[in-house]
């Protein structure tokens, strides 16, 4: 079911190009629209075009992956360094050569080095500074994805900025070593921000995470390697397109374009070792289900960190879901390979579950919502569904090399968290058909949905409702412990580890947490950070245009 097979490959061939004539057909030309306005008029890339670059194409794994480096996009910014200054700025990038097409960006500098969304590195403890000043039309503000730190540097909405304006950020680092990342907060846009290009790892180093990284010869940005993926899709002239249709913002916005680190296709040059992948789901809605193949055998992998850093053990898997804002740390043995060989990080087939398409009152009640090509009916135009199969990345195995170290037992100590005499939090996920809800209640400004004590230990239980489609939840503040699945979805419940029903990634720190339809999962959380006075955080669905459409509550820590 995995494998691509003549007869997959024809079957999907075949249904793009039906899709991609009648897309072209749509509507007529709008001219040149602004960075995020409705493109609905603006063709798709024909048909002929895409095939170039599906992403179910191996062959089309040509384009060499951006590396975390010195400098420049992606450079690594050592955080303990100094201050650090960022600018949202428009900028024009091809992402088709000789079409240059509207992104966004973070441009930064600091020490006399200029960087474009840098990979930030801190060891725990770090004292952050950093001003972020804002270029643009509309307002915007940082939001560090993870980070523990105080109401008044997490990016809450309310904090957001408008043009020539800045905003100073100073916090100490206290997260456990991991995988973080940072990305815009201001509400009701932060989806066609991210989407546009304002998105950035945050890798905190701390002494498991560096004692790792000793114990098998991991060097960040050579052996040890970030992959944001996210989807995307293009316009006939090579712009950005995004969330033009109802279904779009109602399900979320899904590419038919791949890219890794801001690469269509990407491929990496790779050795017969072992390499540690630092995935982040940073597609605005796009769940993935990831597997490493190469021919028709699939290699299995080690699950190593989640969300907030190191298991305490590494699992062995086949394949794992990671949904928008989540990330998996894994870690891939390629000496069984030989050089000559690919290996390739690809999602798997699986069923998305949209089964919101049978309540939206203005909603197709067909199920799947790929089929479409009138953008005006509310129909997505990607040409990728959700859970089909595709690939990611190409590892490209160049040479054969002595590697014979090996993975320690124990990676990281987890404390179970305490939840005798916790207070509990009960959470609903439903729709009315236009906007999905929490508890019944759409995102205000300056609606507090619930308090709790500072100190206090919660456990929270989130249902989904059955007609709905997966939610990824997250949580600003503080990160949690999962206990338990129940009602997971067949796909979901094969791959439990425990008898709560737990995925291999709810044994690890989460600030981030798949719920399917029908699912509910209880989390632990302890807030005991500590910050004096009252701290507003928000709740919220990942899906970034279910948050932008106000899937979102806002709580206080008092
Ligand atoms: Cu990554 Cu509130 O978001
Ligand atoms: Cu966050
Ligand atoms: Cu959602």
């Amino acid at each position: 079911m995995n494998r691509i097979t003549r007869r997959n490959f024809l079957k999907g061939a075949g249904r793009l190009t039906i899709l991609a004539s009648a897309g072209t057909l749509a509507a007529p030309l709008t001219g040149c629209g602004l960075l995020g306005e409705d493109k609905g008029g603006m063709p798709l890339l024909s048909g002929s075009a895409y095939q170039e670059l599906d992403p179910r194409r191996p062959e089309r794994f040509i384009n060499r992956l951006n590396l975390p480096r010195g400098d420049g996009f992606m450079g690594v910014l050592d955080l303990g360094a100094g201050p650090a200054e960022f600018t949202v700025r428009r900028q024009t990038q091809e992402i088709l050569p000789g079409k240059p097409a509207e992104v966004l960006a973070y441009e930064v500098t600091a020490g006399g080095k200029s960087y474009v969304n840098p990979l930030l590195i801190a060891r725990d403890g770090t004292a952050a500074s950093v001003r972020l000043s804002n270029t643009l039309d509309e307002k915007t503000i940082i939001h560090w994805h993870g980070m523990q730190v105080d109401w008044r540097n997490d990016g809450h909405p309310s904090y957001a900025i408008g043009k020539g304006a800045s905003y100073d950020y100073r916090f100490t680092v206290r997260n456990r070593g991991g995988s973080y990342w940072y990305h815009p907060h201001p509400h009701g846009i932060a989806g066609k921000q991210a989407y546009f290009g304002l998105a950035g790892l945050f890798v905190v180093q701390d002494e498991n995470d560096l004692a790792l990284r000793q114990r098998l010869d991991l060097q960040l940005g050579a052996t040890d390697i970030p992959l944001a993926i996210q989807d995307r899709m293009l316009s006939a002239d090579g712009s950005l397109r995004y969330a033009s249709t109802n279904s779009e913002r109602f399900s979320g916005f899904l590419g038919d374009l791949i890219a890794v680190n801001g690469v269509l296709n990407p491929s990496l040059d790779v050795q017969t070792r072992v390499y540690r992948f630092r995935v982040l789901n940073a597609s605005t809605a796009r769940s993935y289900r990831l597997m490493f193949e190469s021919g028709s055998r699939q290699l299995p992998f080690q699950l190593i960190g989640t969300d907030g850093g190191l298991l305490e053990r590494p699992v062995q898997l086949q394949e794992v879901f990671v949904s928008p804002g989540e990330r998996v740390d894994l870690l891939v043995d390629l000496r069984i390979l030989n050089p000559g060989d690919d290996v390739f990080l690809k999602s798997g087939t699986f069923n998305p579950m949209h089964l919101e398409m049978s309540v939206g009152g203005n909603m197709p009640s067909m199920p799947g919502h790929s089929m479409g090509s009138d953008n005006t009916q509310g129909m997505t135009t990607s040409r990728l569904e959700e859970g089909a199969e595709f690939n990611i990345l190409r590892l490209a195995v160049k040479q054969r090399v002595a590697y014979d170290l090996s993975l320690p037992a124990q990676l990281s100590q987890i404390a179970k968290l305490d939840v005798a005499g916790a207070q509990q939090g009960q959470f609903t996920l439903t729709s009315n058909g236009s906007r999905w809800l929490v508890n019944g209640a759409s995102f205000e400004m300056e609606k507090v949905l619930f308090e709790a004590k500072s100190g206090a230990s919660e456990v929270w239980e989130i249902s989904n409702t059955m007609m709905s489609m997966p939610h990824p939840m997250h949580l600003h503040g503080f990160l949690f412990q999962v206990l338990d699945r129940r009602n997971s979805p067949e796909q979901v419940r094969r791959l439990a580890h425990d008898p709560q029903g737990r995925q291999a990634t709810d044994l690890g720190w989460k600030d981030t947490v798949l719920v399917w339809p029908g699912e509910t999962v209880r989390l632990a959380l302890k807030l005991d950070h500590g910050f004096t006075g009252e701290q507003l955080y928000t709740f919220h669905c990942h899906n970034l245009e279910h948050e932008d459409s106000g899937m979102m509550v806002n709580y206080r820590v008092v």
